[in-house]
């Protein structure tokens, strides 16, 4: 197995970023296969630059937004033990040849994780950079064989208000929905991610499986999928659906559209104090700008 979970590493383990770029840099140096194995890199898709420190462990687990465990920062990290991660299956259905539903266990096993360090920005104008471990979402897509009449995928959180208790509120209308275009979907640097920071991803960050779309506002990055449907409509997504004129269905980063309540010209890295520009696209323009090619993005923001 490539990683472990969560709860299985004891704290003085954890990795601090500097511990982790040390561990990395002599993997890279020993190219040992079974050491490389555990921390699997696909340099040629690391696109975060070499200076940009990655975001500690504990703010990337203990600063979320996971409104089943509650709407506070730290809520996820407190309540979502209550989540069971196995068994766990995901339907994948609609507009396919082939409709399944995946058990968890078959998903690690057939798709492998492997490193992907990807900047995520929360349109609430703080960021992180994180090291994911995932897999092309356009690979599980694949498998299934869309028909001509997909147009758009899209995600389904679990709804159990007796293991979410967030659910039992009605701050957003639930289960959490999102939604992406195809070609979005079948891009290669959307993921779903297994985990991060070569473990298992913790409940509070979307166990056992959820959504990192890199270019996008984090609300994008819908965690605990357990569906996934292959449509011909543009399909509801839960922001949309309560606040449509805040947030949009492409949901890209943009500084020059601003949201009503924060600007989106600027951002805070966790951990620093200093703002810094954010960037079109989140940075990632030059891979993903041409799938908008002529559109408003001011209108279809
Ligand atoms: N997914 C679900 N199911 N429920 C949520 O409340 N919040 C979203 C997104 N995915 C959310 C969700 C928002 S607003 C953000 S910014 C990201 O998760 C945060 O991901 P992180 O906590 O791993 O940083």
């Amino acid at each position: 197995m490539l990683i472990r979970r969560a709860q299985d590493i004891r704290s003085s383990e954890i990795t601090e970023e500097s511990l982790y770029w040390d561990r990395r840099k002599f993997i890279g140096a020993s190219a040992g296969a079974a050491l490389a194995a555990l921390i699997p890199v696909a340099p040629s898709l690391m696109r975060t630059r070499q200076d940009e420190k990655l975001t500690p462990y504990d703010s990337v687990t203990s600063y979320n937004n996971f409104y089943e465990f509650g709407v506070g920062k730290d809520d996820p990290k407190h309540n979502a033990h209550m989540l069971r991660t196995r068994p766990w299956t995901v339907a994948v259905e609609g507009a396919v040849h082939k409709p399944k539903v995946f058990d968890i266990e078959e998903i690690l096993r057939k798709y492998p994780a492997e490193e992907r360090i990807y900047r995520l920005r929360c349109v609430e104008a703080w960021s992180m950079v994180i090291p994911w471990m995932g897999f092309p979402l356009a690979s599980l897509l694949k498998e299934v064989e869309p028909t001509s009449k997909a147009k758009y995928v899209q995600f389904v959180t679990l709804h159990d208000p007796e293991q979410m208790p967030g659910q039992l509120r009605t701050v957003l209308p639930w289960p959490y929905m999102e939604g992406l275009r195809l070609d979005e979907a079948m891009h290669p640097l959307t993921i779903l991610a297994t985990g991060l920071y070569g473990k298992m991803l913790p409940n509070q960050n979307g166990a056992p499986i959820r959504l990192v779309v890199p270019w996008k506002y984090g609300f994008k990055s819908i965690k605990s999928i357990v569906r996934i449907r292959l449509t011909d409509q543009e399909p509801p997504t839960s922001w949309n659906q309560v606040l449509a004129r805040e947030y949009g269905f492409y949901a890209n980063v943009n500084p020059d559209v601003s949201h009503p309540r924060w600007s989106q010209k600027k951002e805070r890295r966790l951990g620093k104090i200093r703002k810094q520009d954010t960037l079109p696209f989140n940075g990632y323009a030059d891979q993903v700008a041409d799938l908008y090619a002529g559109m408003d993005l001011s209108r279809y923001y």
